[in-house]
This record gives C-alpha cells, structure tokens and sequence, in this order.
C-alpha cells in the first residue's frame, strides 16, 4: 500500500469518529437539495465538509468529489478522491445503519473504474468499523478509541450465498428482473434490505448473496452513483473474490462522463452475477 492511500484512509477513519459523535444533533435537513436531487441533512453535509478539509489536506491529493457538492474541490496531488460522505442517511431518522464510502483514483473525476486504485467504507453500526480494498486485498478494521485496529484479514465473500436485498419499488422493476427475484427466492436466499447500501454490502461480504439497485421503469439508469457508490462498492466486493454487474457489465469497465452520473448497482457472489446478467440478457 502507498503512504497516501494508508494515509487517506487513516483521514476517513479519523472523520468517522467525529461524524460519528455528532450523528444524533444533525438529524434534521439543511437548506438545500444535492446535485441528484436528494434533501440534504445536516448530518450529510457535515461529513462532506470534514472530508474535504482532511483528504485535501494530503499532498499527493489533488482533489475532492463527493455526492453532496455540484462541482469537484481542486488541489494539487496525483490522487483523487469520490465520496459518498453518508450512505443510507434517510436511515437516520429511523436510527438504523449508515456508511461512508470512498474511492481513490489515480486520474481526475470524473474517472473510469480502470483508474481505481483503492477504495472503502465505513459502516456506522452498533460498532464502527471499516472495510478497505487496496492491491486485491480487503481487510476489516475496528474504529474505536481514535484506533484503527484490525478485525479480519483477506475477506473473502462466502461461497455458499445467504442473503439478498434489491431496492426500489417491485412494481417498477423491469419483467425479467422480477422473474430473477422469483428465482432467487426459491433458492430459499433471505430477505435482507436495509435502505443503507453500506449495510447491506457488509452483510454479503458476511454471509454471501446479492445486492443490488436496479433498473426502474421511470429511471432507467436505477438510483445510486457510479463514481461515489457503484465503482468503490464493485471494487471491493470484487477484491473479495466477488462480481458486479450494472446488469450488462462490470461496473468496474465503465467510464464515468459525469459526476453525478447514475447507473444499476448489483454485486454479490460471481456466480449470482453471471446469472443476473444471463436472466437481463434478452433486454
Ligand atoms: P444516500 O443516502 O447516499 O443517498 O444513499 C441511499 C442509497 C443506498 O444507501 C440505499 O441502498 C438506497 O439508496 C436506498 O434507497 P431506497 O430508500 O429507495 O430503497
Ligand atoms: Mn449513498
Ligand atoms: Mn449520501
């Protein structure tokens, strides 16, 4: 591992704690909507700001996208990073769980997923923890006591898969997407949909299945971010021995031409993803 990605998630874990200690004062909404649209929180704004302030802080970064900001933060480094300051921030209100995710690349944003170089998440549960994926390997850490120890190394995803959760409206999904649902059912896969993308992907990394956004009727392109969800999560699911898919490719072959460009998100078990790809083929 580089310094600058050692030291870059050693800046996420430190935010962490601090967005974590402040969670519950910023439950309610700030002035304004993100550029995909979605009411922004105190909470969410809040961590972007210490993102920004800490990862630009790093010499070798060189710049700062994130979710919650039209354009990117400019400054010089070879690094660059996308954020998803607060994954699943609706789940605040219901106080269920929520995450940060990151991605590091090495050209400016917007990027191809080729040009990852590292990624995480941190998952604000009943303990904090972080999950990283840098040369291949993902390893789990502990955030508490302003320490970043280590809880489990070379994660694999789990060969036999349990679990499965897609979001969206069933009534607005696609036909043979459906029928897939159907499918996975039978396979006697459990019911896991948490509303925080985070969540649900610890919850493969832990038992197996499959997560997924889909494709819907009225937005084609699903939900979630390309550049701040869909390529750091494909890439350490990947990292992990797994797949992602946007339905047709890997999420981690496509080139992002904006920032805040959306696309499907499904990862899980490769052998799930060669299914779903197979089930969508005839779309
Ligand atoms: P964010 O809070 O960053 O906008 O992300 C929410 C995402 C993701 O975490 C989750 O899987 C999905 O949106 C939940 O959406 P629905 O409430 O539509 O299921
Ligand atoms: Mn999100
Ligand atoms: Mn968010």
């Amino acid at each position: 591992m580089t310094d600058t990605i050692d030291a870059i998630f050693d800046a996420v874990a430190e935010t962490a704690a601090e967005v974590r200690g402040v969670l519950g004062e910023r439950r309610s909404y700030a002035e304004g909507h993100n550029p995909t649209g979605d009411r922004q929180l105190a909470a969410d704004v809040y961590a972007d700001e210490l993102l920004e302030q800490r990862l630009l802080d790093i010499p070798a970064v060189g710049s700062y996208a994130s979710e919650e900001r039209d354009a990117v933060a400019e400054d010089s480094g070879s690094y660059h990073v996308a954020s998803d300051p607060l994954d699943g921030s609706s789940n605040l209100k219901s106080n269920n769980g929520m995450g940060t995710i990151i991605g590091v690349y090495d050209e400016p944003l917007p990027a191809a997923g080729e040009a990852l170089q590292a990624a995480a998440y941190v998952l604000y549960g009943p303990t904090t923890t972080m999950v990283t994926a840098v040369d291949e390997t993902v390893t789990e850490y502990l955030l508490e006591d302003d320490e970043r120890s280590v809880l489990q190394e070379d994660i694999t995803v789990p060969a036999d898969p349990t679990v499965y959760g897609f979001g969206g409206r069933a009534p607005d999904w696609p036909d043979d997407f459906s029928t897939f649902v159907k499918e996975i059912e039978e396979r006697r896969l459990k019911l896991r949909y948490s509303g925080a993308m985070v969540g649900d992907v610890n919850q493969i990394l832990t038992y197996g299945g499959l997560f997924g956004y889909p494709m819907l009727a009225d937005q084609p392109e699903g939900k979630l971010r390309l550049l701040f969800e869909g390529h750091p999560i494909a890439a350490i699911v990947s990292a992990a021995g797994g797949a992602s898919t946007d339905g047709t490719q890997s999420l981690l072959t496509k080139e992002a031409t904006e920032l805040h460009e959306r696309t499907p998100v499904f990862v899980g078990n490769e052998s799930l993803i060669d299914d779903l790809e197979s089930a969508l083929d005839g779309q």
